[in-house]
């Protein structure tokens, strides 16, 4: 059946369409922190995060990650494969912010050298706890082999969102990933790379340009969202 909605998540709504296989995603404008359990509107987010997202998607199909994007259809919705989604958020991180900080008692803004990729378990009844790698094993979350490929691919994506984002004047400080199995059970990068799963820094100022300002009450989420967005037009 077609415009049938088949999920809805905390800031996005999967739907489907007339085409096997291809799934419509509408972006909304509530922000959630906590796991959900603070939630705001903000009337335009949706569109400002497909817009976002939909770039970053196009730009690493460009450079060969493969991901569930098809295309951009209107201002707050885009079409995807339907994939089996991989139920494990995995983090990226080049400076020290965040969970981290707090969970090693560093301060915030150190450099990492290396980046740190951490796996999270998807389940909001466990609040997606940290997990290892012999934690996914024992779950059989993902293959030996496949735990390989998204560690490779998400190594490989922050070596192409760092100079994507810096070239804008922004500093890639951390940011999560999802991914989900194709047809012929390829990984396929999926979910969205937006203000919402990022934490951007501005350059010079060290400003943040991300969820981090709803998360700690730091001021109005929208402009931000808007000069993310504004500074990606031109790339
Ligand atoms: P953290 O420091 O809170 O662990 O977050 C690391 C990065 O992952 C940060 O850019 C925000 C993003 N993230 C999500 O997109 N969704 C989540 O549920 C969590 C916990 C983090």
């Amino acid at each position: 059946m077609e415009n049938e909605l088949i999920y809805e998540g905390k800031a996005k709504k999967l739907f489907s369409t007339s085409e096997p296989n291809v799934l419509r995603i509408e972006y909304k404008d509530a922000a959630t922190a906590l796991n959900g359990k603070r939630k705001e509107s903000f009337a335009g987010k949706g569109v400002l995060n497909n817009q976002i997202s939909s770039k970053l998607f196009r730009h690493l199909q460009s450079v060969g990650i493969n991901s569930h994007f098809i295309q951009q259809i209107s201002e707050n919705e885009q079409l995807v494969q339907e994939i089996s989604m991989i139920p494990l958020e995995v983090v990226v991180r080049n400076v020290m912010a965040g969970s981290l900080a707090k969970k090693l008692g560093c301060e915030e803004g150190i450099e990492i050298p290396e980046a740190i990729v951490e796996f999270y378990y998807k389940d909001d009844a466990l609040d997606d706890p940290f997990i290892n790698e012999d934690h996914i094993h024992f779950l059989q979350i993902v293959s030996q082999a496949e735990l390989t490929v998204l560690k490779d691919l998400a190594r490989k994506i922050n070596q192409v969102l760092i100079p994507f984002f810096d070239q804008i004047g922004i500093t890639l400080v951390d940011f999560k990933l999802e991914f989900g199995r194709g047809k012929d059970g390829e990984i396929l990068l999926a979910d969205e790379i937006s203000p919402d799963t990022c934490r951007l820094w501005d350059k010079k100022t060290k400003e943040k340009l991300d969820k981090d300002v709803f998360r700690r009450n730091l001021g109005d989420l929208l402009p931000v969202y808007q000069e993310v967005a504004k500074r990606l037009e031109g790339v």
